[in-house]
């Protein structure tokens, strides 16, 4: 994969130094395949603790990666190796491209790319990892969007085999290419998506979630009652209650305003249970509370 030479729509032999922006639960799996492939990572977030935090959690992931015979003790201590911490965006400037995934949130992103481009190589890309925002007004803002692109990994991201390909309307076919050869680099397979409000896979997954909520709001089921019913009546390997609190609760409400704003269809209204319980900071694992509380040794339902 990763040689000397660097330009503009070459293919994924010219990225060999990937910034990531955002550590938090998909930018450390990002930082994670990433560098388990072989390229150098510049990871960031607002602080030097967060990007620590980020580190010990790969650690930890490639740990059980050597556990279970995935890959060796020596490829683990390499990959961490090739993860250095990008104090600012000052620190991509050697970056071949470069992935955002910051928290879902337009102002946040949009100021992100306004302060990045200034300090990245002409040829360099650049990806978001949105959930559902636009990728063509999300191009917009930046100094490049013929090389700007969607590239949406699933979560956990170690895990998951699938990442979509969004292209924005000014995406140039080197780019895209080039972007669609590092993917396939890291062993993972691709759907191509329009841009077109969450793409596909959040297009479809969210409003079960939000319907799930609406279940629950309504007073049909329970939420173990709800969990239960999908694992076991339709065979998914989580209930959406599970999976919404997996995901976190403050992204699917933004998916859903993405959805709602963006379609302008009224089957997308975001559940008030669902807004209610991120406004009360219960927005699932990553706080400790969602659907259920994770608190104890095993998983509470909250409601
Ligand atoms: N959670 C999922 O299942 C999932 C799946 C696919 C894609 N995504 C998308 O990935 C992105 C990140 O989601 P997440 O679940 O990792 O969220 P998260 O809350 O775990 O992490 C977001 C991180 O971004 C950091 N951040 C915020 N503003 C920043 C800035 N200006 N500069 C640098 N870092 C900043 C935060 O400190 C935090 O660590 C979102 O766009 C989300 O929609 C999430």
């Amino acid at each position: 994969m990763a040689t000397n030479e660097t330009s503009k729509g070459g293919g994924a032999e010219s990225i060999r130094t990937v910034g990531v922006i955002g550590a938090g639960q998909m930018g450390n799996g990002i930082a994670h395949v990433i560098a388990l492939a072989g390229y150098n990572v510049r990871l960031n977030d607002l602080s030097k603790e967060r990007v620590d935090g980020a580190l010990a959690i790969i650690e930890r992931n490639l740990g059980r990666q050597v556990g279970r015979g995935i890959i060796t003790e020596e490829n683990a201590n390499s990959t961490l190796g090739r993860i250095g911490f990008a104090e600012s965006f000052e620190d991509f400037g050697d970056s071949d491209l470069v992935i955002e995934a910051a928290t879902e949130d337009e102002q946040i992103k949009r100021a992100i790319f306004v302060d990045l481009c200034p300090h990245l190589k002409p040829e360099a890309l650049v990806a978001t990892n949105t959930s559902s925002i636009s990728i063509t007004r999300l191009a917009s803002v930046t100094d490049r969007p013929e090389q700007f692109i969607g590239m949406h990994f699933m979560n956990p991201v170690p895990l998951m085999q699938l990442v979509e390909l969004i292209r924005g309307i000014a995406t140039e076919d080197g780019a895209f290419a080039c972007c669609r050869q590092f993917v396939e680099s890291l062993g993972k397979i691709i759907a191509v998506a329009e841009d077109f409000p969450a793409f596909i896979v959040n297009r479809i997954l969210l409003p079960m979630i939000n319907e799930a909520v609406y279940t629950l709001y309504e007073g049909v089921g329970t939420v173990e009652s709800i969990d239960k019913a999908m694992r076991l009546g339709a065979n998914h390997p989580m209930g959406p209650l599970e999976l919404a609190d997996f995901i976190g609760l403050d992204v699917c409400l933004s998916v859903m305003q993405v959805l709602y704003d963006g379609l302008a269809d009224s089957k997308y209204r975001p559940c008030p249970l669902l807004v209610k319980y991120v406004e009360a900071g219960w927005i699932g694992r990553k706080s400790d509370r969602g659907f259920y509380d994770y608190r104890g040794e095993a998983p509470v339902p909250t409601r």
